[in-house]
C-alpha cells in the first residue's frame, strides 16, 4: 500500500483536504491524524472489517480495545446505553479535551472495537484536524495512538511514518501534538472513579470537579477489584535501547547518570540522557569526553511538566534515532500532568529503577562448598581488582558455603597464596549460606555447575541473579572452578591465578549493568534484565 501524506494546517485546516481523509475513512481505509494528545489511527468505528485494519497495521493484541472519537456531545448517545451524571458534568467540563470515558456500550458498537468487553472508551479530541475529520466523515472513529504496538507513541506526522509507511492509506500531517502524552482513561462505574490511564487531565482536575476523590491504577495495572485497562498489561512506549529510570532527588539523579553514563561509555557503549533542563550543564563534561558517543536530551524544566510530557515520545524515539544503548531518563514530581510522565517513563523501561549510586552498594556474593578456600579467595581478589580499579563505585562483597560449618578460617594454603597477592585473608571465617545472603545479594557468583544448582534448588528466589564464574568470565574458566583443597599449595596457586584472571573480566560486566544494584521498584522485572545480559555478554 501506498500512504498518501497530507498537509493540513493545524489551526485551520483546509476542507478540502480533509474532505479526502474523511472519504478514506468512510470507503473502510485508515487514516492517521492529529490530535492535541498523540496522532491517532483511525476507522470507521461502525464498520469491523475497517477496524480489524486498526489491529492488523499496528500488530496490536486482540484483547486490546479501541478508544472511539467522537466531534460532538450528540454523537456519544447512539453508541451507548446510558450515560451518569458524574460523566455528563465531566464532559461539560472537559471535552473536547483528553479525558476518555467508559460507558456501557449499545449494540450500534461491533465487538471488535471493545476486544469483547461490555464498555466502550469514548473521548472528544480538541484539535481542529481531528474535529474536522471526524465531522466531514460523518461517523465516530476508532483510533489508537497511531505506532506500532509497543513503541513510543506517534507525537508527529514523522514519527507515524516512521512506524506505519505503507500499512496506512492517509497521514494527515498538522505538525506536532500539543499535549504529548495520551489521554486520561477514566472508569465511573465503581464506587470510585478509577484512573486505568493517567493522561492529559490530571486526576486533581477530575476530583475537583467531580468533589470525590479519585484512584489511580498502578503503572503495572494491577488493582484489586475491577478488571483495569487491558491495555497497561502490555508492554508499552519500549525504546530500541534498554531504558532505565532514575530515582532519587534531581542531584542524587544527576551524579547517579554520570557515573553509571561514564561507565557504561568506557565499556564502548553509546547513552543518551534524558534531562530536565536545570541538570543539562552538569552533562556537558561528558559530552566532551565521549563525543559521538554520549548524548543529553532536553525534556524541559521540572517546573514545566507540560514541556517535559510534549517532548517525552519524541525524546525517547530521539535516543532511539541516535543509536543509544542505553538510555537513562530523569524522573519528575508525580502531581499534576506529573503522573502521566511517571507512568509512561515506568512503562518505557520496563519498571526498571536506578537507585541512586550511594544509597546501595553493589553487592556480590561467591559460593562454594566449604567458604573456607575458593568463595572468600574469589571474595578478596574481587575487593583488590575493585582497588585497583579506582572503585569505581560502592562494593560490597561477601562469600558462603552452600555446606559450610560456621566459624572456621581460610585454608592455610588460600592464606599463604592470598599473602603472596598482598591480601590479608586472616580475618576470615567460613559462614554457611542463608536465605538472607541471597536477598542481600544484586549478584550470586557459583564457583561449579554444582553450586548454582544447589543454589536455585534452595532460593528460588536466586533465579536470575546466579552464574557461575564461567557464564560471567568466558572461556578464561574452562568450566568449574577446580576445589584446591587438600591438593597442595600448588593447586591452591592455580586456583588464585584463574579466579584472578577471571575476576578482571568481570568487573567491566558488574560496572555495566545498570540494571544490578538493587532496585526500588520493580525488582523481578530488573533482576531478569541484568541475568540475560551478564550470561549472554
Ligand atoms: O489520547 C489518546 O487517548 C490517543 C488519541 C489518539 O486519542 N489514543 C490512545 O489510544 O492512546 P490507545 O489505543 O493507544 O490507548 C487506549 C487505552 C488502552 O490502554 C486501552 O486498553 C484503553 O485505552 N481502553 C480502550 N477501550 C477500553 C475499554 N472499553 N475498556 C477499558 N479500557 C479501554
Ligand atoms: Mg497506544
Amino acid at each position: 500500500m501506498k500512504t498518501r501524506v497530507i498537509q493540513v494546517d493545524p489551526v485551520e485546516p483546509d476542507p478540502r483536504a480533509v474532505e479526502e481523509a474523511a472519504a478514506v475513512l468512510r470507503g473502510g481505509g485508515l487514516v492517521a491524524f492529529p490530535t492535541e494528545t498523540v496522532y491517532g489511527l483511525g476507522a470507521n468505528a461502525l464498520d469491523p472489517d475497517a477496524v480489524t485494519g486498526i489491529f492488523r497495521a499496528k500488530g496490536r493484541p486482540a484483547d486490546n480495545p479501541i478508544i472511539v472519537h467522537v466531534s460532538r456531545p450528540e454523537m456519544l448517545r447512539p453508541l451507548v446505553t446510558s450515560v451518569p451524571p458524574s460523566a455528563e458534568k465531566l464532559i461539560f467540563r472537559f471535552w473536547p479535551g483528553p479525558l476518555t470515558l467508559l460507558f456501557p456500550k449499545s449494540t450500534a458498537v461491533p465487538d471488535i472495537v471493545t476486544a469483547g468487553l461490555p464498555r466502550v472508551a469514548i473521548r472528544m479530541p480538541d484539535h481542529p484536524v481531528a474535529h474536522l475529520l471526524i465531522d466531514a466523515a460523518q461517523v465516530p472513529v476508532a483510533a489508537p495512538s497511531a505506532n506500532v504496538s509497543g513503541r513510543p507513541s506517534p507525537t508527529s506526522a514523522s514519527d507515524v511514518l516512521e512506524d506505519l509507511d505503507g500499512k496506512v492509506d492517509v497521514v494527515l500531517d498538522g505538525g506536532p501534538c500539543e499535549i504529548g502524552v495520551e489521554s486520561t482513561v477514566l472508569d465511573l462505574s465503581g464506587a470510585v472513579p478509577r484512573i486505568l490511564r493517567p493522561g492529559g487531565i490530571p486526576r486533581e482536575e477530575i476530583a475537583e470537579a467531580l468533589g470525590v476523590p479519585v484512584e489511580v491504577v498502578s503503572a503495572e495495572g494491577e488493582v484489586e477489584g475491577a478488571p483495569p485497562s487491558p491495555g497497561m498489561k502490555y508492554r508499552h512506549y519500549a525504546p530500541r535501547g534498554e531504558m532505565y529510570l532514575l530515582s532519587g532527588r534531581p542531584e542524587e539523579q544527576r551524579d547517579t547518570a554520570i557515573q553509571r553514563a561514564e561507565e557504561i561509555l568506557k565499556n564502548g557503549m553509546s547513552v543518551a540522557v534524558l534531562s530536565s533542563s536545570e541538570n543539562v550543564p552538569a552533562y556537558l563534561g561528558l559530552k566532551e569526553k565521549f563525543p559521538g558517543l554520549f548524548h543529553v536530551i532536553e525534556l524541559g524544566p521540572r517546573s514545566d511538566p507540560a514541556k517535559i510530557a510534549s517532548r517525552l515520545f519524541s525524546s525517547i524515539r530521539w535516543a532511539d534515532k541516535l543509536g543509544a544503548s542505553v538510555i537513562l531518563s530523569e524522573s519528575f514530581d508525580e502531581s499534576g500532568l506529573g503522573l502521566a510522565i511517571a507512568n509512561r517513563l515506568t512503562k518505557a523501561s520496563g519498571g526498571k529503577i536506578l537507585p541512586p549510586a550511594s544509597a546501595h552498594p553493589l553487592t556480590v556474593l561467591f559460593v562454594c562448598t566449604g567458604n573456607t578456600c575458593r568463595s572468600p579467595m574469589a571474595e578478596a581478589l574481587l575487593r583488590k581488582v575493585w582497588t585497583d580499579r579506582g572503585a569505581p563505585r560502592d562494593l560490597r562483597v561477601f562469600s558462603r558455603g552452600t555446606g559450610a560449618l560456621p566459624g572456621i578460617p581460610a585454608a592455610r594454603e588460600a592464606q599463604a597464596v592470598m599473602k603472596k597477592r598482598g591480601v590479608d585473608m586472616s580475618g576470615h571465617v567460613s559462614m554457611p549460606l542463608l536465605p538472607s545472603d541471597v536477598e542481600s545479594s544484586d549478584i550470586i557468583v557459583a564457583m561449579t555447575k554444582a553450586h548454582k544448582e544447589a543454589i536455585l534448588s534452595r532460593f528460588p528466589t536466586a533465579q536470575g541473579k546466579t552464574f557461575t564464574l564461567q557464564e560471567l568470565a568466558g572461556e578464561v574458566v574452562p568450566g568449574d572452578v577446580p576445589d584446591p583443597l587438600g591438593r597442595g599449595e600448588q593447586a591452591y596457586e592455580e586456583t588464585a591465578a584463574l579466579l584472578e584472571k577471571a575476576l578482571e573480566l568481570v568487573v567491566p560486566k558488574l560496572l555495566t549493568h545498570p540494571a544490578l544494584p538493587k532496585e526500588q521498584g520493580d525488582r523481578s522485572a530488573s533482576g531478569r534484565s541484568a541475568s540475560g545480559r551478564s550470561a549472554s555478554g
